[in-house]
């Protein structure tokens, strides 16, 4: 297990990327996006043309596909067999569909283990998703749970995506980003939900090196 392990939990659009990407710079760590390993699954399912609601299609998937995932500090890199899809898993038409291989226990259970299996292979990680304080690392070294109000959260969205020469209209990412929210904090497994033991940081008007520095106070100066 990795001797350092950093999670930060959090909704969609609350900047856990952005930070995650900056705090394992700092912390001289690999940057674990284990919404990544969703949004890959949701994808290679879609390009199969299965059905995303049924489990035991989408178990199969898993077991036949090769899937690839490569970390350093910067963005995860992603292959379905052969084929990078790092920038295709951002895409919305697979951000709209995550949902449902989110909600999925089996798909969840298997995922779990990918992101443990990291933590061996690296000695200090920074990893993000909804369940890394909860379920994955509930060991882990500090945990931090992410906030922000989703008017904020969704105007973010659409910075981002306007930088990947996509335009969303705010109202429909402000809805989808409700839709995720509530599909996230109410299923039965690895819901998105603060640690009892995470350190809470509302990011609303904060800027990204503020909460950086608010992030640093709590962690120990020997990690
Ligand atoms: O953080 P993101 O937007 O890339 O996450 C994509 C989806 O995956 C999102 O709907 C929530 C889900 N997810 C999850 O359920 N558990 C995680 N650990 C990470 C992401």
């Amino acid at each position: 297990m990795a001797q350092l392990i950093i999670t930060i939990d959090g909704p969609a659009g609350v900047g856990k990327s952005t930070i995650a990407r900056r705090l394992s710079e700092r912390m001289d760590a690999i940057h674990l996006d284990t919404g990544a390993m969703y949004r890959a699954v949701t994808l290679a399912a879609m390009r199969a043309d299965i059905d995303l609601t049924d489990p035991v299609q989408i178990r199969e998937l898993i077991g036949q596909t090769e899937f690839r995932f490569e970390a350093d500090h910067d963005d995860m890199r992603v292959w379905i067999e052969d084929r990078e899809v790092t920038e295709e898993i951002r895409e919305p038409t697979v951000t709209e569909k995550v949902k449902h291989i989110a909600s999925m226990d089996t798909v969840r259970c298997e995922l779990v283990e990918w992101q443990q299996h990291f933590a061996e292979d690296y000695p200090r990680i920074v990893t993000e998703g909804r369940d890394q304080g909860t379920v994955v690392f509930p060991k882990a070294t500090v945990k931090f749970y992410l906030t922000a109000n989703p008017a904020e959260r969704a105007r973010r969205r659409q910075s981002q995506w306007k930088q990947s020469g996509i335009k969303v209209p705010l109202e429909q990412i402000l809805q989808d980003i409700e839709a995720r929210d509530a599909s996230d904090r109410n299923r039965p497994t690895g819901p998105l939900v603060a640690a009892e033991d995470a350190v809470v940081v509302d990011t609303t008007t904060l800027s990204i090196d503020e909460v950086i520095e608010t992030m640093l106070a709590h962690i120990p100066e020997t990690a």
